[in-house]
C-alpha cells in the first residue's frame, strides 16, 4: 500500500468512527445509554483454512470468546495477503475493539494493524507476529525456536548421532514460508542441533539445498507452506538424487503440509521404506500417517490452549486487568509482550497418551 491509499484508509477510517462514537460503542464503558453501551466486538482474522488447524483455531476461539459474552467476526483469508488486508481494514472500519491476526504475511499485515490501532482498537497477534508496527499490542504463540529443536533433535535421535554415529547419512531439508516470520525461528532451531552435524560432515545433502546459515533459511523455504509446492520441491530432490537407490535417511519437513508432500512423493515413487520425517501441528491425516509408519514424529501444539491464551488476555484487558504475557518478543519495532506456550513432541509411541487421552483427536480419527 503507498502512502496515499494508506493516508485514505486512515480518513476513511476516521470517517467511520463519527457514527461509531455518536452510538456510544466505547470500549467497556457503561454509560447508561443502552445495551451496546457494553458490547465487546472482537474480529479473528485468520490466514487459510487449507490446514485443519487454523480452522480449529478459529473456531475455538470463538467459542471462548462469545463466551464471555462478546460478539465475534471470524473471517479466513484463502491465503492471500491482499484479502487478509481488507478484512482486517473491515474490522477496523467496523469499530472493532480487540482484533486477532493470524498473518499471512507478518511485515505486510503492519498497515491494517496501523488502521486498528488508529481506530483505538487493540491488536493481539496470534501464533504468528505482526513485524515492524507499534500498533501490535500483545502477542501469544508456541516457543517457536523449541519446535524447531524438538524436530532436530528428533533427527539427531533417530540416527544415532548423540552416540557416536558418523554416517554420513543423507538428509533433505525444508524450511517454511519465506513471508511467515515464525519460518525462521523453526529454522533456527533445528539448524542448532542439525547445524554442527552438517558441518562435521556426519550429515549431507545430495542436493546441495543447504542454508549457508541460518540468515539464508528463505533459500530453503517452501511458499505459503503449501503441500503441492513441498511435493514438487521434493520430487525433483528424489528424482534427481535419490532415485538411482542411494538412501535418504531423513527429511527436514518444518510442518505436517510439508511432511504430507514428502510421503506422497515417497509413496508414489514405491520405496520400500520411508525415512525419518519430521512435522509440526498433528493434523488428522498426519497423526494418521504417523500411526501406519509413513511420518515419523509431529511437533503438537495445542491450539485450544493458544486459542484460551489469547481469549483470556482479551478477558483481562476488556476487565481492566493485565494480561498474562510474561515474555517479550521483537518485531524490528519494539518488544512486543507476549505469552509462548510449550510444544510437545508426539510420535507413534505417546499418540495415544498425549493426543488421544488428551482430548485432541479421537482413537477413530488418529486411525487406532
Ligand atoms: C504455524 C504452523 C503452521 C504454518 C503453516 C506457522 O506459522 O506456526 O503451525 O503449520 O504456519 O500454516
Amino acid at each position: 500500500m503507498n502512502k496515499w491509499t494508506k493516508a485514505i484508509g486512515v480518513v476513511a477510517a476516521a470517517a467511520l468512527m463519527i457514527p461509531l462514537a455518536a452510538c456510544g460503542s466505547t470500549r467497556g464503558e457503561t454509560s447508561g445509554g443502552g445495551a451496546s453501551d457494553d458490547e465487546v466486538n472482537v474480529g479473528i482474522s485468520m490466514p487459510e483454512q487449507m490446514l485443519e488447524r487454523w480452522k480449529i483455531d478459529g473456531e475455538n476461539l470463538k467459542e471462548q470468546l462469545e463466551g464471555y459474552g462478546y460478539n465475534v467476526t471470524l473471517q479466513y483469508a484463502d491465503g492471500k495477503t491482499d484479502q487478509q488486508t481488507s478484512q482486517i481494514q473491515n474490522m477496523a472500519n467496523n469499530g472493532m475493539d480487540y482484533v486477532v491476526i493470524a498473518s499471512i504475511d507478518g511485515t505486510a499485515t503492519g498497515a491494517a494493524a496501523e488502521q486498528v490501532a488508529a481506530n483505538g482498537g487493540t491488536v493481539i497477534a496470534y501464533d504468528r507476529l505482526i513485524m515492524n508496527t507499534d500498533a501490535v499490542d500483545y502477542y501469544a504463540t508456541f516457543s517457536l525456536t523449541d519446535v524447531g529443536r524438538m524436530q532436530g533433535e528428533y533427527i539427531e535421535e533417530k540416527l544415532g548421532l548423540k552416540d557416536g554415529a558418523t554416517g554420513p547419512f543423507n538428509v533433505e531439508l525444508m524450511a517454511g514460508s519465506p513471508t511467515d516470520n515464525n519460518a525462521r525461528y523453526y529454522f533456527e532451531g533445528a539448524w542448532e542441533v542439525l547445524g554442527p552435524y552438517f558441518e562435521s560432515g556426519v550429515l549431507q545433502s545430495q542436493s546441495g539445498k543447504v542454508p549457508a546459515s541460518v540468515d539464508d533459511w528463505q533459500s530453503i523455504g517452501i511458499d505459503n507452506w503449501d503441500r503441492q509446492k513441498a511435493q514438487n520441491e521434493m520430487e525433483n530432490r528424489i528424482n534427481s538424487f535419490y532415485n538411482d537407490g542411494t538412501k535418504l535417511d531423513a527429511v527436514l519437513a518444518q510442518n505436517d503440509a510439508e511432511a504430507t508432500g514428502t510421503y506422497n512423493t515417497i509413496e508414489a515413487a514405491g520405496w520400500d521404506y520411508y525415512p525419518i520425517i519430521t512435522g509440526q501441528d498433528a493434523e488428522k491425516a498426519n497423526v494418521q500417517a504417523i500411526v501406519q509408519g509413513k511420518q515419523s514424529m509431529t511437533v503438537y501444539k495445542d491450539t485450544r490452549e493458544l486459542a484460551k491464551a489469547t481469549a483470556e488476555m482479551i478477558k483481562a484487558l476488556v476487565d481492566g486487568d493485565t494480561p498474562e504475557a510474561p515474555d517479550t518478543f521483537n518485531n524490528g519495532n519494539k518488544d512486543v509482550p507476549s505469552q509462548l506456550l510449550t510444544p510437545v513432541t508426539v510420535d507413534k509411541d505417546n499418540i495415544q497418551e498425549v493426543l488421544i487421552d488428551g482430548g485432541y483427536i479421537s482413537a477413530e480419527d488418529a486411525g487406532l
